[in-house]
């Protein structure tokens, strides 16, 4: 299976689904990474690792329609089957929607359905479960659709808050179990335990 990126920022998700692929853990290929940030370190991660990189965004495609078509022409010149989310920032295109049905998934540090939406990533998801007071948290992989954070989920794993947590900390241990999982669930449909349509 040829795995296709698109991470914003730090890509540490993708980094964890790379080793596992380079250890033999995941039976499956980084094939490409896209980055609508020139600056971002996940393609310093794709230029260490040696994976095909692109930087594709408003500045490079000022028309949505284009970038959208250019995403998905990349993606399929590098025989991508599997596009992953990872901490990417902008709104999937209806092209790239309709060219893989079923075949997006991204990873959310809280439990959908709570804590999700529009504005609601990365920090802004541990503040809110802090000023809510919630007891419990975690990660979620699910299918991407048309709307924010909206599609099946696929899995999910908690994480206990403690009284003690701030933000940094509940980040911290969230992204540790949000690694684990990503790799696990694609371990999981790699197997056909999980069933993409
Ligand atoms: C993660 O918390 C992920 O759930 C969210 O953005 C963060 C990305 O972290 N979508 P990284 O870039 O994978 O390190």
């Amino acid at each position: 299976m040829n795995l296709g990126f698109l991470a914003s920022r730090n890509g540490s998700n993708m980094q964890a689904i790379i080793d596992a692929c380079r250890s033999g853990r995941l039976a499956a290929t980084p094939a490409v990474v896209i980055s609508n940030n020139r600056d971002s370190g996940a393609l310093e991660r794709a230029r260490n690792e040696r994976i095909p990189r692109f930087h594709l965004s408003g500045s490079t495609h000022p028309h949505p329609e284009d970038l959208d078509r250019e995403i998905v022409d990349v993606l399929l010149e590098h025989d991508v089957n599997l596009v992953l989310l990872a901490g990417y920032m902008k709104k999937i295109g209806p092209v790239t929607l309709a060219t893989f049905p079923g075949h997006i998934l991204n990873i959310h540090p809280g439990l959908l359905p709570e804590y999700g939406g529009q504005g609601m990533y990365d920090r802004r998801v541990h503040e809110a479960v802090l000023a809510a007071g919630a007891g419990t948290t975690g990660a979620t992989v699910h299918v991407v659709d048309a709307i924010y954070d909206n599609g099946p989920v696929l899995a999910q794993r908690k994480v206990a808050v403690e009284k003690s947590d701030t933000v940094d900390t509940l980040a911290r241990r969230v992204l540790a179990v949000e690694h684990e999982l990503y790799v696990e669930t694609i371990d999981r449909i790699i197997c056909g335990e999980i069933k993409l349509p």
